[in-house]
């Protein structure tokens, strides 16, 4: 059973995000947040800072893109050496043929759904991701409370994926901390963002490290991922 640990730059100091990545070699992904103050109300990072990130990045990156027309932008993030690029459903015209361009282009292909949409519309579409995101606040900020009331999300996307039996990564992004990523994990995800959970601290390394021995304990003994 896979346990994956994303640390979310959005937390880190812009000014250095080499040592962002430097801060925390144990960690699987960095991930990236793309917002273009269209999709959400906040602007952040475009394809120039994924290229030089990419670059000295210890990690492979994990582009998490809150942009409209992602059919047209999400690509390029993938040319500037992105290793999973997530799109999100409510901004997308053609989400099939985007994660088939993703995947031919040798990216993983992730779908994220905001708090209020629901997975089972895009239950026959989950064969052609390598990821799902579920939100677990409003994308747009950092450091926001988690939402509770999207675990039954999460539980219900794990369940379609243990009975398609496919290959698909879950991810919760948004107040994932030590008090809340076990209920995550418990819940069926396995792919855990966390920006002020690690950036906040005096030592990203080391908090990366907690969150994954919490993370791995509440599987092993969860519904999904015991064995
Ligand atoms: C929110 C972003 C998250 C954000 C999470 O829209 O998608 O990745 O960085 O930050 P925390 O972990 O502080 O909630
Ligand atoms: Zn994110």
């Amino acid at each position: 059973m896979g346990i994956r640990i994303a640390p979310s730059i959005l937390a880190a100091d812009f000014a250095n995000l080499e040592a962002a990545s430097a801060s925390v070699t144990g960690a699987d992904w960095l991930h990236i947040d793309v917002m273009d103050n269209h999709f959400v109300p906040n602007l952040t990072i475009g394809q120039p800072v994924v290229e030089s990130l990419a670059r000295v990045s210890k990690q492979p990156l994990d582009c998490h893109l809150m942009i409209e027309d992602p059919d047209r932008w999400a690509p390029g993030y993938v040319e500037a050496g992105a290793a999973s690029v997530t799109f999100h459903v409510e901004a997308c015209h053609a989400p099939v043929r985007l994660a088939r361009e993703l995947r031919s282009q040798g990216a993983r292909a992730g779908m994220a759904l905001k708090p209020a949409t629901p997975v089972e519309p895009y239950e026959d579409l989950l064969g052609e991701l390598d990821m799902l995101l579920v939100m677990t606040v409003e994308p747009g900020f950092g450091g926001q409370k988690f939402l509770d009331l999207v675990l039954p999300k999460v539980r219900a996307a794990r369940e379609l994926v243990k009975g398609r039996d496919l290959d698909l990564w879950i991810q919760v992004d948004g107040g994932v901390s030590a008090e809340t990523v076990e209920r995550c994990a418990e819940a069926g995800a396995d792919v855990f963002v966390a920006g002020s959970a690690v950036y906040d601290t005096d030592d990203p390394g080391r908090a990366v490290e907690g969150l994954r021995a919490r993370a791995e304990q509440a599987t092993a003994s969860s519904w999904w991922g015991a064995h």
